[in-house]
C-alpha cells in the first residue's frame, strides 16, 4: 500500500509528537524532514562548507549528532532552508521516502505542498505563538522572552522565503493544537487517517 500522511505547520506546533504517535498507531515509516535542514545547517556551519554540498552528502553520522535539536541548530536549519540548490538536494529522498510501500508519515513545512503534493492525507498544524514558545522553552529551557522571539523570527523566515514557502496546501486539515492536549490531538490526527484509509 502507497499511503502518504503529510504534516507541515511552523515551529514546535507538534508535527513531530504527532506524526511519531500515528507512524506507530498504524504501522507507517516516520521521516522528521527538518531533521535533515538542521543537519545541514549544524554540519556546513562547523566545517565552514558549503551548505549545497553538505546537502548533497548528508550521511548517517550528521543526522545523528546530538547537537541536532538545540535552538541555534533550528535557526542554522532555517539559513540553510532558503537556499534552492540546499532543498533541490533533499527532494529526491524524501520523495521516495513518502511513496515507500507500506505507508510513511512526514514532518515538515513543505511536505503537502512540494515533496508530495498527492498525499492521500495532510494535515496543516499550528498553535499560538505564545503556546509554541512555551512548549519549546519547556524542552530546552534557558530566557523564555529570547524563545519566543527565536520561535517568531524563524516562522518569519520560513513563511516569506521565495522557494517552499512554509503555508497551508489548499486541501490540507488545519489542525490548531493551542488547547489541545497531546492526546486530542494524536486522536484527532488518527481519526482523519483512519477515515482515507483504503478499506
Ligand atoms: O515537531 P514540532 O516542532 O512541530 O513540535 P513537537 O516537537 O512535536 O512538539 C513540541 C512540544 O509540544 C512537545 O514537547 C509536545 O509534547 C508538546 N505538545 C504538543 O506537541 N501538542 C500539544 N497539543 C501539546 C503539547
Ligand atoms: O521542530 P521544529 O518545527 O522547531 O523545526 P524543524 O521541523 O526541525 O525544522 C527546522 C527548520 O528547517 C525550519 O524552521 C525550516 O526552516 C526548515 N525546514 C524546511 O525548510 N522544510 C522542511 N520540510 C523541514 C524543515
Amino acid at each position: 500500500m502507497i499511503f502518504t500522511v503529510a504534516v507541515d505547520g511552523p515551529a514546535a506546533a507538534g508535527k513531530g509528537t504527532i506524526s511519531r504517535a500515528v507512524a506507530a498507531e498504524f504501522g507507517f515509516a516516520h521521516l522528521d524532514t527538518g531533521l535533515l535542514y538542521r543537519a545541514v545547517g549544524v554540519v556546513s556551519e562547523a566545517r565552514a562548507a558549503d551548505p549545497a554540498q553538505v546537502a548533497r552528502s548528508l550521511t548517517p553520522e550528521d543526522l545523528a549528532r546530538d547537537d541536532l535539536r538545540s535552538l541555534a541548530a533550528g535557526d542554522a536549519a532555517s539559513r540553510v532552508a532558503v537556499i534552492p540548490a540546499v532543498r533541490a538536494a533533499l527532494v529526491d529522498f524524501q520523495r521516495s521516502f513518502a511513496r515507500r510501500a507500506g505507508g510513511a508519515v512526514l514532518d515538515g513545512r513543505d511536505i503537502g505542498t512540494v515533496i508530495c503534493p498527492e498525499a492521500e492525507v495532510k494535515l496543516f498544524v499550528t498553535a499560538s505563538a505564545e503556546a509554541r514558545a512555551h512548549r519549546r522553552w519547556l524542552e530546552v529551557g534557558g530566557d523564555a522572552a529570547q524563545v519566543l522571539a527565536e520561535v517568531r523570527a524563524r516562522d518569519e523566515r520560513d513563511m516569506n522565503r521565495a522557494e517552499a514557502p512554509l503555508r497551508p496546501a489548499a486541501d490540507a486539515v488545519l489542525l490548531d493544537t493551542t488547547d489541545l492536549s497531546v492526546a486530542e490531538a494524536v486522536a484527532r490526527a488518527a481519526a482523519l487517517i483512519r477515515a482515507r484509509l483504503p478499506r
